[in-house]
């Protein structure tokens, strides 16, 4: 276990956290810890920012609104939702569906950065502002750099991280939903290719 994760309080099998008191207030405000769904062998990490109402209720990141668009969005590229890794970077619903907090997502990074070093995928996608700043750590300016890829080391490896806008911010502004599925037609491009057997276009058969 990362030394990070050693303390009483936290508990992670693998890539599933299956107890953690590290935020009083979202302990106050969670039904359930979310964890990432999808294979582990998974090319492509889709990271979110945290659970909302829904996903609360059912105990998996993105089965809501946004979920739906996601799917779509993965669906017109020849992609199945089953085949990709969606996780968040707080596992737990924050009040009011409020921004989670620096402390917040600080206290969860460690189960963050052990996901994505187990699964190794051929690339990560951050799904927002808030999960971009946090994965980068640098501040992101998400409508303009949507697109862009970078190398960012993450726990003790380095990733290709693919920035994305919000599958939300499609519903409120119709001109970005462009941009978002040219970004998950960017990902399949760079996640569909090579690995280990993860994701195979669905076209491809
Ligand atoms: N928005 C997120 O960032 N994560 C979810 O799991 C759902 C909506």
């Amino acid at each position: 276990m990362n030394a990070a994760l050693s303390g009483s309080m936290e508990q992670m099998d693998g890539t599933t956290v299956t107890a953690c008191e590290r935020c009083p207030e979202l302990c106050d405000s969670r039904s359930r810890i979310v964890n990432g769904v999808g294979p582990e062998d998974a090319d492509i990490v889709f990271v979110g920012e945290a659970p909302g109402a829904t996903e609360d209720e059912r105990g998996e990141p993105f089965v809501g609104r946004s979920g739906d668009v996601l799917d779509e969005a993965l669906r017109d590229v020849g992609l199945a939702r089953a085949d990709v890794r969606i996780t968040n970077c707080v596992r737990c619903r924050p009040p009011e569906n409020r921004d989670p907090t620096d402390e917040e997502l600080n206290n969860c990074r460690p189960y963050l950065d052990r996901e994505l070093e187990r699964i190794d995928p051929q690339i990560v996608v951050t799904l927002g502002k808030v999960p971009s700043e946090h994965v980068l750590g640098r501040s992101v300016g998400i409508t303009s750099e949507a697109g862009r890829i970078e190398d960012v080391r993450i726990g003790g490896r380095s990733h290709r991280v693919l920035l994305s806008v919000h599958p939300a911010a499609t519903l409120y502004d119709r001109s970005q939903r462009d941009t978002f599925e040219e970004t998950i037609a960017t990902a399949a491009d760079l996640g569909g290719s090579g690995g280990s057997g993860g994701q195979a276009r669905l076209g491809d058969y």
